[in-house]
């Protein structure tokens, strides 16, 4: 991560600065003030080009006569009354993803005062800084050779704003979210061969260094429990299972308050079991821990930045193999819960994974609600993209809350619909259930699945990620790779109902 520092509004003299303009590109006061110092050249430029001070546009003046300034660089921000905190994180992304690997080191922000605007300026200033550092963001881990010119070479921001004291104490708590999602995306990053079931619990493990009590099953306690489901997609594998449950009480908690429960898919390699995928892309499975991941980091968060909530995050980590002890298509098992499913397909293991992680967690800490994420199924890419989350609930006022955490983060949801009708696509001839539906709506049939082991309807709600935890191309807020999906949204879910 960058240095970041707040300090004061004035015009800054050395290394890379940055001015906002808002729409019809008209500069704020410090603006002018570099504008005057340059002779006017700043107008001049933007008179010359297309730059017009909206949203996302950019220009840079090169090696201005300005103090010791290396460059200045112009972002727009549109109509001032339609900015949002988002919108800075994406300007604070979109800087550092063209500086990266400048040669610059140091990036100082002035966020000009500009009539019409309805943010804080602390919540501008922080946002700009988190949008930075997300951006900043590299796995560089496996690499035994990195060119000096292939590195990243920025090294601190400083955001200069009429509220820096306030700014920092804000930022404080987003820095702890930060280092939450800097730990998913390590996670979600890793090669299956490194992120074994067993190493991804001894990661887990290590946060209890933060005041989380872990607790962790292997493969003989989750067989005498009875949880039959999650068993059947290990016992292809040579690397055990294991279901960890990371437990945080926050300051001002009562004893016996009832937790919220965060429950991740951490099947850290799909490969489809013996209903084999095809070989293209499969590299790809390496992330379906990415539910599990988002678990790990929101934790973390949670911890370091001593949320006053009682939050508890459990992940079932598998790996789904072919082999002469895999299960076959048509075996018949038995849940945690008591119920039966008849495996039609090896490659829908997710669900099997989630139905005995979430009945053990209603057993063991009888949650006020209960959220999974699991990268659950294609059909949800299909059906969404890349830009929304699919959430399927049974609670119109915790969906409410999602997709209000959704909009604040921008870690966004898209509610789409269950009921009996999709339900009983999934009954089976021979079982209590079969783990597929028909081809047609294949993420609610999944949805169905787990709801079957929600107990007496408490408000429950799935996040289908499987096309928001890793991006193929960059974006102002991560390079390709990890996008560390998730994180912000539980943290911001747990600000809004449990602090
Ligand atoms: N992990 C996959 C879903 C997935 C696919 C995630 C692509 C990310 C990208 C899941 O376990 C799976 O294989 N689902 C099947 C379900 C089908 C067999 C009913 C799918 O989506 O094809
Ligand atoms: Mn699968
Ligand atoms: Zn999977």
């Amino acid at each position: 991560m960058m240095q970041v520092s707040f300090t004061p509004l004035n015009l800054p003299r050395t290394g890379v600065v940055v001015l906002l303009a808002r729409n019809s590109a008209t500069l704020g006061e410090i603006g002018r003030e570099a504008d005057d110092a340059l002779g006017g050249a700043l107008t001049r430029l933007m008179k010359n080009s297309r730059f017009r001070g909206e949203k996302g546009q950019m220009l840079e003046f090169a090696a201005p006569d300005l103090g010791r300034a290396s460059r200045l660089i112009l972002c727009g921000i549109g109509k001032p009354a339609d900015l949002s905190t988002h919108d800075l994180e994406l300007l604070g992304g979109r800087v550092v993803a063209r500086l990266i690997k400048s040669g610059e080191k140091s990036i100082s922000v002035v966020v000009d005062d500009f009539d019409g605007v309805t943010l804080k300026p602390q919540d501008m200033a922080a946002h700009v800084a988190m949008g930075a550092q997300l951006r900043l963001y590299r796995f560089d881990k496996y690499r035994t050779t990195l060119r000096d010119v292939d590195q990243t070479s920025l090294e601190r921001i400083t955001v200069l704003t009429r509220a820096a004291k306030r700014s920092e104490t804000l930022y404080a708590s987003y820095k702890d979210v930060l280092e939450g999602v800097y730990f998913t995306r390590d996670l979600v990053s890793e090669p299956a061969n490194a992120l074994t079931p067993a190493v991804f619990a001894e990661r887990l493990q290590a946060l209890a260094e933060h005041g989380l009590t872990i607790t962790t099953l292997g493969p003989e306690e989750m067989l005498s429990m009875g949880m039959g489901t999650l068993m059947g997609v290990a016992q292809g594998s040579a690397n055990p299972p294991r279901l960890v449950a990371m437990e945080y009480r926050g300051p001002g908690t009562s004893k016996n308050s009832r937790p919220l429960a965060f429950i991740g898919k951490g099947v850290t390699f799909d490969t489809g079991g013996i209903s084999l995928k095809p070989p293209g892309g499969m590299e790809d499975m390496k992330f379906d821990m990415g539910g599990a991941g988002i678990v790990g980091g929101t934790m973390l968060a949670l911890a370091k930045r001593k949320a006053k909530a009682h939050v508890v995050g459990l992940v079932g980590l598998v790996e789904n193999m072919p082999s002469g002890t895999a299960q076959r298509p048509g075996d018949v098992v038995t849940s945690m819960s008591g119920q039966t499913v008849e495996v039609i397909n090896t490659d829908a293991e997710g669900r099997l994974v989630l139905a005995d992680v979430m009945h053990y967690a209603q057993e063991t800490f009888n949650p006020r609600l209960m959220v999974d994420l699991a990268t659950l199924t294609g059909a949800i890419i299909i059906s969404l993209g890349n830009e929304y989350a699919g959430m399927f609930c049974n609670d119109d006022a915790l969906a409410d809350s999602i997709n209000k955490a959704g909009q604040t983060t921008g870690d966004k949801v898209w509610r789409m619909p269950i009921g009996p009708a999709y339900d009983r696509l999934i009954n089976s001839q021979i079982a209590d259930m079969k783990n597929v539906g028909p081809r047609e709506g294949g993420s609610i049939t999944a949805a169905q699945f787990l709801q079957r082991f929600v107990k007496d309807g408490r408000p429950w709600a799935h996040l289908d990620v499987a096309g928001t935890v890793w991006a193929k191309s960059d974006n102002p807020l991560y390079p390709k790779g990890a996008t560390g999906y998730g994180v912000r949204l539980l943290d911001q879910l747990v600000r809004d109902i449990a602090e």
